[in-house]
């Protein structure tokens, strides 16, 4: 089959390779129909080096049919139409139980002292053959893939796998109180997405701060209060933008969907190498006025949300010896919240959005369209944010 691997940083290839097959009773073979490209691709892409293996298949976002069921998936069948989590569980262990399936305990990758194993995400992550693919190996069949009913198309569904769960975890995480007031930190897909979520789920003003002009467009159109980076001559004075709108206190809760580059001792290093691969008209005035430091958009967020807030990590951080502000967590009283999200602990609960009046706008949530065989241009153009580029699926 035809499948998007890894070679080496910034070198993503359409490959042949071997088919996948059943290996254990739990498992499932999909043939994959529609396929994301995600921001936390893109750690792989570039900084995430280290972790990977020329080969390894890429991509966490699927939904296609069932091919083939292991003797233990009684659930499912040859044909039926699915969408799977990006991360692999049990579905019955004491995490599962209590809604923390990236935290199963089945499947966690203890060579790597790490959570539940992610397609398509590094040995970290149990180095399992990734979605971007023809063919899916799906382990924990009898659990992770959600049967959806035919007719609509494949983008209604897709983001079941990730970016929907991803954003409803951050916003419930962020606990916006009813007509209270939250910033979005970052308007990729999740934090585009999370804006829509927190709209429909009651609050009242969402605040969303970004440096490309197509994802403020993106965000205002849909009643987003919207900050570009670029116009304000330090963190400081789009703090007090912020909380000049909010009483000078700060919104309720602020949700991080920038996240960093995961690192090693060159972290710094990594992020100024990020920081390189965006226009220049982008990274140069941004590097001069901000903190190209890669926890720049968590130091915004402490500083922004209001006293006894919430903040609501959603975007990824790697860093093992990170200082962080203590005293200012400690005296604002800040709660913190973060983590890969649990898609089946929110999937019953989205469902009910996804209808024909697609009040969270995933019918024309997708940028791009693109051939599984175009993977190498879309990570480019995803990681350059040209071309209007937010959110891309491929189509093997
Ligand atoms: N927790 C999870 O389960 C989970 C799941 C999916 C993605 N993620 C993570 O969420 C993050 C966002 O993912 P995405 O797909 O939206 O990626 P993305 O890279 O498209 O989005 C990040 C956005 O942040 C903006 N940005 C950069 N620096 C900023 C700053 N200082 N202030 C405000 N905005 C800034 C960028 O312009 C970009 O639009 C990534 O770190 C990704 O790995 C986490
Ligand atoms: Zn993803
Ligand atoms: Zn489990």
């Amino acid at each position: 089959m035809k499948a998007v691997t890894w070679q080496g940083k910034r070198d993503v290839r359409v490959d042949e390779v071997p088919d996948p097959k059943i290996q254990e009773p739990t498992d499932a073979v999909i043939r994959v129909t529609s396929s994301g490209l995600c921001g936390s691709d893109l750690h792989l892409y570039e900084v995430l080096t280290p972790f990977m293996t020329p080969g390894d298949i890429l991509g966490h976002e699927p939904i296609g049919i069932v091919e083939e069921v292991g003797a233990e998936v009684t659930n499912l069948q040859p044909g039926d139409r699915v969408v799977v989590p990006f991360q692999i569980s049990c579905g019955h262990c004491f995490m599962c139980s209590a809604g923390l399936q990236t935290q199963c305990e089945t499947t966690q990758v203890t060579s790597e002292g790490m959570g539940a194993p992610l397609f398509g995400y590094t040995r970290l992550y149990g180095a399992v053959p990734g979605a971007q693919a023809e063919y899916l190996r799906v382990p924990q069949a009898q659990y992770g893939p959600m049967k959806i009913p035919e007719g609509p198309a494949d983008d209604r569904f897709l983001y079941l796998s990730d970016v929907l769960p991803t954003a409803w975890q951050a916003v419930a995480y962020a606990d916006v109180p009813q007509g209270g007031t939250v910033a979005v930190l970052g308007l990729g897909p999740i934090g585009d997405m999370a804006c829509r979520i927190a709209r429909a789920r009651g609050a009242e003003r969402v605040f969303g701060v970004d440096l490309v002009t197509e994802r403020l467009t993106r965000a205002r159109a849909r009643g987003v209060e919207t900050y570009d980076l670029r116009s304000f001559d330090s963190e400081k004075e789009l703090v007090a933008a912020i909380q000049d709108e909010t009483d000078g206190r700060g919104p309720d809760a602020v949700i991080d969907a920038v996240g960093t580059e995961a690192h090693g001792s060159a972290a710094a290093r990594m992020v100024q190498q990020a920081a390189a691969v965006m226009p220049r008209a982008i990274s140069g005035p941004i590097a001069e006025r901000f903190s190209v430091d890669r926890l720049a958009a968590l130091h915004t967020a402490i500083e922004l949300v209001r006293r006894g807030g919430t903040i609501s990590l959603s975007g990824v951080y790697g860093g093992m010896a990170d200082p962080l502000p203590m005293l200012t967590l400690f005296d604002k009283q800040i709660q913190m919240r973060m983590g890969q999200a649990n898609v089946r602990r929110w999937s019953d609960e989205i469902m009910p959005y996804l209808t024909d009046e697609d009040p969270l706008g995933v019918d024309g949530f997708a940028t791009h369209h693109v051939p599984l065989s175009d993977a190498p241009h879309a990570y480019e153009m995803f990681q350059r944010k040209q071309d209007g580029a937010v959110k891309v699926v491929m189509r093997p």
